[in-house]
Order: structure tokens, then C-alpha cells, then sequence
């Protein structure tokens, strides 16, 4: 039933909607915003993209413009968003963006830009092989070809593989899961996936198919990788009542296997290196009792020689190291890891600082508790993400990287064990960690993360949050804005240090954490060979229960931290 008076109301409606979309076209679009101080950064933006890069708009999403600067210029594959490329080459974060000195006029700009990126367009015609490369000498790695029970039957076998999710999902895509598209903007339009935090074996197996430097000849390789899917063999046994035998079964097998191939006897097993995607704690059952948690995969003499790597490293063991849980972010080229640092970087950061978990009322020592409470009288300050049983809202990576896309820091309290996966889900949102523990970071990522913990995270102790001595808002708050953007500036430097590339592409330039991890990998066996060539028996003559403090600080001398490290409930470790 309509009414004259309604439809006139109506049409003036879509008058001052018509009207206010114009006048905001013109104020975003035309006006030349590059006469505005402080907002060189986006000017830049919108000259390269020639769109209508908004202030503050995520440049993630830019429309290839049939004006694009680089459209003519190479044949082999100019529908590949080149300018990008060249946008995010530019931005690249050793520009000093707030010089004034620094900033030409847009058209010379591009010029210029496609002069610098002459040499970025030549290496992206050329593809594979032409780029310059490292030497593989000293860099040749053999990988065992395993029997299919240790790795791929596992993967087959995907149903039984956790009690309460279906883990089939999560080994699609080479073991990053099912690609999660970009909703609300917040990731990027490629490179992200719901990836499950135990997944990296078979991550790490598959960005070792491709490796540069592999070779079929062993007595040439300088490590040997073990592709057991390990954690994958142990969760099946981890709940439910089974009994020791089964849960070594897998372990045994494999430390028989390897014991009794000519490459074990090179080096009796200390040039091997295998990745196991759970925690230390899994593997590490000391004694024989049914009620112990775990198997003894890593306490076999076999695997006493083997460099393991883990996500997370016994303190008190020697022969484990920790590398990067896996992320949501696999990016399949340099450009998306810059294209993702700029936007972390320009993300408008209400939040003071975030916690995503679940109270551990169960452990005795657990912080969460308090930590949870000091959020919530934070009120607006702090944003809770609780773990509770509705469907897990905080394993769900848009719910976690928005809320640490817009937090300044993030509360990294250990839960069951040390480490969380939340500390790099945090370091790739660009929020500053914040720790309870040197056990949940400093004495664990030795090859990927700054030894001085100071640049980029805050310590706060757990046992000043425990006694209620300390209130974690004001000793936030306290930080000099500087220094917060200091810390920030580092954390989104670490972002391609702690990512695992996509394994079907290939970083070109930047070193991700699996690069990383190979580089540790191979200095740690020269350093092995080293000692056996100097006769020395073993990499390591001090006492093990020390290796925490070794592997950081290169002595045992008494420290600050041992009170962390006092080894108070030997059931749980
Ligand atoms: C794109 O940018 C160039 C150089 O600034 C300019 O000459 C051209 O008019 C722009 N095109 C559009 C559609 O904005
Ligand atoms: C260009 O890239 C697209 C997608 O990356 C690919 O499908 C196509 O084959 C490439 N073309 C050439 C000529 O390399
Ligand atoms: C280029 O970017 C546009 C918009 O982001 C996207 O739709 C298109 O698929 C991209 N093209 C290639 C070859 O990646
Ligand atoms: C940026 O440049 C200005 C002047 O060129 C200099 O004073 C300032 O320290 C620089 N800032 C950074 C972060 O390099
Ligand atoms: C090693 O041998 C396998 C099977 O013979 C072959 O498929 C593979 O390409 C070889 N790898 C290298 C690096 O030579
Ligand atoms: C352990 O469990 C398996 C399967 O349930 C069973 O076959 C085996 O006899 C058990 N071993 C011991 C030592 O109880
Ligand atoms: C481990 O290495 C030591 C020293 O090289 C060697 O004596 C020992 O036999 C090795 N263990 C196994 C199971 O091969
Ligand atoms: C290793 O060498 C030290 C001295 O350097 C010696 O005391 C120790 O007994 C040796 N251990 C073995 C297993 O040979």
C-alpha cells in the first residue's frame, strides 16, 4: 500500500545515498591525497595499483587494472598480478616511509619502480633454473624411501587418527587442509588453510620432495632425513587405554629398520634427522608402566643418536630440538608473505592484549586462571577468546587471527605442556607474545626465533602472576609506545622465519621455516662430524639435564632462570 508521502521519503532516501556515495568517491578516489602528511604510505599505494586503493584499505585485494604498469612488458606471464609484486617489492620494510625526502612524485615514482623491478620481472619470466643459486655442495640431503607403514598408511589411515576430530580433512592440499578462501578480509585471497597443529610431518615430508639438494647417493649427503610419520603412529594410542606394547610397536620397528641399513653405520645414526609434529612429552616415556603417558621413541638408543626435531623440545634432553608449529598462512611466493607483513603491519590495533585458550584447572600450577580473570576485569582492554565447549570458538582461525590481528599483545601462558601453536598464530598476526615462561619460547626455537628474547616479546614471570604480584595490564600499558612499535616491526620481520611454504611452490628469496630448519639441521651434523674427526665421543660431555641453558647460553653456570626449569613433577615430564 503505498503512499504518496512514503514514496517521496523514499526517493530522498536514495537522493542522499546517491549523493554521499558521490561525494565520498570524489573525497577517496580523486582527491590527490599524496598533499596529505602521514599518508605517503597509501598514496603509494594507490599510484602503483592505479585503483582506488581506500586509506587504510587492506592492499591485499588489488584489482588488476587494464592500465597496470606492467602489462606489456613480459610476454611469458603478465596475468600473474605483477604489479603486486612490484608494490609489495616497494614496500618492503627498510623503507623509511615517514621521510619526506623519500617521496617523488607518482609518475616518476613508476618510472623508477619499473626500472627497480626490471631485474624481479626478469626473474619471474625465467621460472626454474635460472635463478642463481647456493652451491649444493655440503648440502646434499638422502632421504630413507621408508616403508609404507611408517609414514603413508598412517595418512591412509586418517580416521583412527584422533578421537574427536576427523583428521582426513587436514591432510589434503600436501597437509596443509582444506584452503579456508578469505572470509571478511581478514587473511589473503590465496595461501591460507585450516591446518591442524599436528601436521607438520607430513608437511615437512613434502617440502622435502623438493628440496634442491637431494641426492640418491648417500655416501654424498650431509644429513639423512627419516620421513616416519611418528606422531601420526603415536596418536592413535595416546587415549583410550592402550597398552605399552602397542603404543612402541611402530617405534621399535623403525629403530630396527634403520639400525640395519649401510647408512646407519656411517655415522651410527647421528648424521639422521626426523620431524615428529607433537610435542617432546609423546615420545618420552622413561619408565615402563602402563600408566605412563607416551611411547619411548625418543629415549631408544637409536633415537638417543638422532637429531629429532619437534615443536616442542625437552629442556632436559639433548637430543631434540624445537621447530615452528605449523600456521594457518602457506604462502606460495615471496610476494604474498610481503603482501600479508604489510597488511599485519597497517592493522588498526584496538585491543591491548588477547588471551585464546582454555583455563587448565586440572594442573595444579596452571596461571590460566588468573590470567583469565585479570582479562576479563580488563573489560575493554583485553579480548577473551575461551576454549569452552562450544565448538572449539578458539580453533577457529578467523575467530583467532582477527582477534590478533587487533590486539597488541598476545598472552602466552603454557597449557598442558610449554609451547602453544597460539605463540606463532600470534607472531603472524604481527602481535607481540607475551610469556609466563622462557620455556615456552626461548629455550625452544634456537634457529628461528632472536636470542635476545627483549626485541620482540615481554616476560612476565608465572610465578608473580601466580602470587597475584602483578597485573599484566599495567605492565603492558607501562611499555613505551616506541618500544611497542619496535617489538612489532621485529615480530613481523619473524613472519616468513616461522611459516612453512606451500610445498607445491617455492620461496624465492625469503627463507622460510623450513629452510631454516634444514640450515640448522645440516650445521648440526658438520658440528657432529667435527667432534668424531677431533676424537671427541660425543657432541655432548656435560650433563644433559643441563641442555636448556647449554643450548642457549653455551655454559651451565648458574642462571636467573633455573627456577623455571626445576623439574618438580617428573610424572608430566
Ligand atoms: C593510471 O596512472 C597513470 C599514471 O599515474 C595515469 O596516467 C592514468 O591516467 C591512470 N589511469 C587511471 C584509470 O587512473
Ligand atoms: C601463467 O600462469 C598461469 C597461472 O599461474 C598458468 O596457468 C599459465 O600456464 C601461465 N602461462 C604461461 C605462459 O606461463
Ligand atoms: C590477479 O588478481 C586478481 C584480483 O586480486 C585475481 O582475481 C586474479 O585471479 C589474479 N590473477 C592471477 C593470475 O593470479
Ligand atoms: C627515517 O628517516 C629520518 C630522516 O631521514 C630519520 O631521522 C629517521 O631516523 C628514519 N627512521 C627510521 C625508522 O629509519
Ligand atoms: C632417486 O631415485 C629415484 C628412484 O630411482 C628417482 O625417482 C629420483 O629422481 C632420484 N632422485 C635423485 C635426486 O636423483
Ligand atoms: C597389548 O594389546 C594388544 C592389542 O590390544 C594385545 O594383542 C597384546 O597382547 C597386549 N600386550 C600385552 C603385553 O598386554
Ligand atoms: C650411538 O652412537 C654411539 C657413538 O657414536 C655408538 O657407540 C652407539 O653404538 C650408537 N648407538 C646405536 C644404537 O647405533
Ligand atoms: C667420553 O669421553 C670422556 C672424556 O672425554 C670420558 O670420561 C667418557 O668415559 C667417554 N665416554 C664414552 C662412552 O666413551
Amino acid at each position: 500500500m503505498d503512499n504518496p508521502i512514503s514514496t517521496r521519503c523514499r526517493s530522498h532516501f536514495w537522493l542522499v545515498v546517491f549523493t554521499l556515495f558521490v561525494f565520498w568517491y570524489i573525497l577517496l578516489y580523486v582527491y590527490d591525497w599524496s598533499s596529505v602528511p602521514g599518508l605517503t604510505r597509501n598514496v603509494d599505494t594507490k599510484s602503483h595499483a592505479n585503483s582506488s586503493a581506500l586509506p587504510n584499505s587492506n592492499s591485499v585485494h588489488v584489482p588488476s587494472h587494464p592500465n597496470s604498469i606492467t602489462s606489456t612488458k613480459q610476454g611469458s606471464n603478465a596475468s600473474r598480478n605483477v604489479t603486486d609484486v612490484i608494490m609489495e617489492e616497494k614496500e618492503k620494510p627498510t623503507k623509511n616511509i615517514s621521510s619526506q625526502k623519500d617521496w617523488i612524485e607518482p609518475i616518476e615514482q613508476i618510472q623508477a619502480l619499473e626500472k627497480e623491478s626490471e631485474p624481479l620481472l626478469r626473474r619471474n619470466g625465467a621460472e626454474n633454473g635460472n635463478k642463481p643459486r647456493e652451491s649444493c655442495s655440503g648440502r646434499y640431503i638422502y632421504v630413507h624411501d621408508l616403508p609404507s607403514r611408517f609414514n603413508d598408511d598412517l595418512v591412509k589411515q586418517c580416521k583412527s587418527l584422533s578421537r574427536w576430530s576427523d583428521m582426513c580433512q587436514y591432510m589434503i592440499n600436501m597437509g596443509l587442509g582444506p584452503d579456508i578462501g578469505n572470509p571478511q578480509r581478514v587473511f589473503l585471497p590465496t595461501g591460507w588453510f585450516s591446518t591442524n597443529q599436528f601436521s607438520l610431518e607430513l608437511i615437512f615430508h613434502n617440502r622435502m620432495k623438493q628440496y634442491e639438494c637431494l641426492t640418491n647417493d648417500s655416501s654424498k649427503a650431509s644429513a639423512v632425513f627419516v620421513p616416519y610419520y611418528e606422531g601420526l603412529d603415536i596418536a592413535r594410542y595416546l587415549w583410550g587405554g592402550f597398552n605399552m606394547s602397542t603404543r612402541d610397536k611402530t617405534s621399535l620397528d623403525m629403530a630396527r629398520w634403520l639400525r640395519e641399513k649401510p647408512e646407519w653405520k656411517a655415522m651410527r645414526g647421528r648424521d639422521h634427522f626426523l620431524v615428529a609434529g607433537r610435542i617432546t612429552w609423546d615420545f618420552r616415556r622413561v619408565i615402563d608402566e602402563e600408566s605412563a603417558w607416551g611411547n619411548k621413541l625418543m629415549v631408544l638408543p637409536e633415537f638417543k643418536n638422532v637429531t629429532m626435531l619437534t615443536i616442542e623440545s625437552s629442556p632436559w634432553n639433548s637430543n631434540d630440538f624445537a621447530i615452528p608449529y605449523p600456521t594457518y598462512f602457506h604462502p606460495s611466493n615471496d610476494n604474498e608473505v610481503i603482501q600479508w607483513q604489510n597488511k599485519v603491519r597497517r592493522q588498526r590495533r584496538r585491543i591491548l592484549f588477547s588471551f585464546a585458550g582454555a583455563p587448565r584447572p586440572n594442573i595444579e600450577d596452571s596461571i590460566r586462571g588468573e590470567i583469565m580473570d585479570q582479562c576479563i576485569s580488563a573489560q575493554r582492554r583485553c579480548k577473551l577468546l575461551e576454549c569452552k565447549n562450544d565448538k572449539n570458538k578458539c580453533e577457529k582461525p578467523l575467530n583467532v587471527m582477527k582477534t590478533f590481528q587487533s590486539s597488541v599483545f598476545c598472552l602466552q601462558p603454557s597449557g598442558d605442556s610449554f609451547t602453544r601453536r597460539s605463540t606463532f598464530d600470534s607472531i603472524l598476526a604481527g602481535c607481540v607474545p607475551v610469556f609466563f615462561s622462557p620455556g615456552s619460547a626461548y629455550v625452544q626455537y634456537l634457529w628461528h626465533l632472536p636470542r635476545d628474547f627483549n626485541k620482540y616479546s615481554v616476560l612476565i614471570p608465572e610465578d608473580d602472576v601466580k602470587e597475584k604480584k602483578v597485573s599484566i595490564e599495567k605492565v603492558l600499558n607501562q611499555i613505551p609506545k616506541s618500544k611497542v612499535l619496535a617489538m612489532r616491526e621485529e615480530v613481523i620481520r619473524l613472519i616468513p622465519k616461522v611459516i612453512y611454504a606451500d610445498p607445491r611452490s617455492k620461496l624465492e628469496k625469503l627463507e622460510d621455516a623450513f629452510d631454516i630448519t634444514v640450515k640448522g639441521v645440516l650445521e648440526r651434523m658438520e658440528m657432529l662430524r667435527r667432534g668424531i674427526r677431533e676424537g671427541k665421543n660425543s657432541s655432548f660431555d656435560i650433563d644433559e639435564e643441563y641442555s636448556w641453558k647449554y643450548n642457549l647460553f653455551g655454559t651451565v653456570d648458574k642462571h636467573d632462570w633455573d627456577h623455571f626449569f626445576l623439574r618438580t613433577d617428573r610424572g608430566r615430564y
